[in-house]
């Protein structure tokens, strides 16, 4: 199993981090894609990246902190040129929240796709209540490399990322009872399309919803996935894994 966006260096897991990792490896986790961003959280993000040859880095402004551009530019042009970050992300539009004016937070994210394309690097998305603007970006910017984080958008959006290039990646929501738009989204991906996360310590999935996430947890994930598509657990573990390879270039 790879866990394609994981937020381990955040605080929740200071006390037992190590345990936690160790954990995902008994599970079964090869690989997982370690997101910063919350920049105070890069030294412990770094050490992960040191630590653990199958720990991978993102690092990107979220939406949320689109205001604080100036501070944070530096610090993510420094955090691009450390070993092993192999994607940009989390980037994206968050209008639920709105944390950050809408204008700026567009402004940021094309910033950012502009930055990605240079460096070579696949993005990751949150989109949340914006999937119109940030599909509308994402073509204009010419975006080919990249996943959908925790896909929360319609069939016809999912067509529209397909075109383009980019991985549906499915986490937590998709094993809620309520969530059907999510399970008809994982019935109709492309098996060679789909990626899975944890988006831990968030959106922990049934039956251990409301608890801190953790990688571990992924196998619920996939469960649910491949009892919605009748196929074997072990045939999607192994085929997100190597989506999951694919995309980030490992
Ligand atoms: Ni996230």
């Amino acid at each position: 199993m790879f866990d394609t966006h994981a937020h381990l260096a955040d605080s929740r897991f200071d006390r037992d981090r190590d345990k936690v990792i160790e954990n995902a490896v008994k599970e079964g986790i090869s690989g997982i894609i370690c997101v910063c961003s919350d920049f105070d959280e890069l030294d412990v993000f770094y050490n992960l990246l040191k630590e653990y040859d199958f720990i991978y880095g993102a690092v990107g402004i979220h939406p949320h902190d689109a205001s604080f551009q100036d501070k944070l530019k530096e610090k993510l042009h420094q955090a691009l040129k450390k070993d092993k970050i192999v994607a940009l992300g989390e980037i994206g539009l968050d209008y639920h929240y709105e944390n950050s004016p809408r204008a700026i937070q567009r402004e940021v994210f094309k910033y950012q796709l502009a930055l990605a394309k240079q460096k070579n690097l696949p993005v990751i998305i949150h989109s949340r209540e914006a999937m119109e603007d940030t599909l509308s970006i994402l073509q204009d910017e010419g975006i080919q490399r990249g996943v959908m984080h925790c896909f929360s958008g319609k069939e016809e959006d999912m067509k529209i990322c397909l075109d383009m290039g980019l991985y549906i990646s499915l986490a937590g929501v998709v094993t809620f009872p309520k969530a059907l738009n999510s399970q008809k989204i994982a019935r109709l991906a492309p098996l060679d399309r789909l990626v899975v996360e944890t988006d831990s310590p968030y959106l922990a999935p049934q039956p251990v919803r409301g608890k801190r996430n953790e990688p571990s947890f992924l196998r619920y994930i996939i469960q649910k996935i491949a009892s919605l598509r009748e196929i074997p657990e072990k045939e999607l573990s192994d085929i997100t894994s190597q989506n999951a390879r694919k995309l980030f270039n490992l």
